[in-house]
């Protein structure tokens, strides 16, 4: 059997039951990462419907840092992180979202211009909580958040809708 490398890619994110929490079906995407051409392969895939439109990556924490890393090189373009609040010296911005329990902050530093188009990645879209804050936090420093690139998206959990339909979200994976 031939697979593609995208096949092969994907055969490498591993399904860890009652991880972090029972009920839970985590994706651990580090196999994945650790083999240079699925990590070429899918940050090259990932990147690929958005040539020539933004000037700059965001990676969310903390898995989505990584892809975001590897994304920037390729593309020769900067990156900037948007972490939990409390880790950034210089916050510019934060936003609070609902977790299934409890809400969670992100923050975002003011270190790319106003008008900077924007490219999020991120390893997993889930709830979608985190990307749509995401999305909001970059607006919220007058940068333009022109799409969003996950690896992974967990459909059933509705995240898209969280994240809102005036926003581009493309995944590599459906889960
Ligand atoms: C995971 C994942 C996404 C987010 C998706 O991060 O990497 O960032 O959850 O979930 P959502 O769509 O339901 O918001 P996590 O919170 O585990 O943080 P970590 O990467 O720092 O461990």
């Amino acid at each position: 059997l031939v697979t593609s490398p995208l096949e092969q890619a994907a055969a490498r994110i591993v399904e860890i039951p009652d991880y972090p929490e029972p009920g839970v079906i985590f994706r651990d995407v580090m196999p994945l990462l650790s083999d240079a051409e699925c990590l070429r392969t899918v940050v090259t895939a990932m990147l690929e419907p958005w040539g020539g439109k933004f000037d700059v990556v965001a990676g969310i924490e903390a898995r989505g840092f990584l892809l975001a890393g590897a994304a920037a090189t390729l593309a020769n373009v900067g990156l900037v992180p948007i972490r939990k609040a409390g880790k950034l010296p210089r916050p510019a911005a934060s936003v609070t979202y609902t977790l299934e329990y409890g809400t969670a902050e992100i923050e975002i530093q003011d270190d790319i211009a106003p008008g900077t188009r924007v490219l999020l990645m991120d390893d997993v879209l889930a709830t979608g909580g985190t990307l749509g804050a995401a999305v909001e936090l970059v607006r919220k420093i007058g940068a333009e958040p022109i799409g969003s690139t996950v690896l992974m998206e967990l459909t059933e959990l509705g995240g898209r809708a969280v994240v809102g339909d005036a926003h581009d979200v493309r995944s590599l994976f459906v889960n």
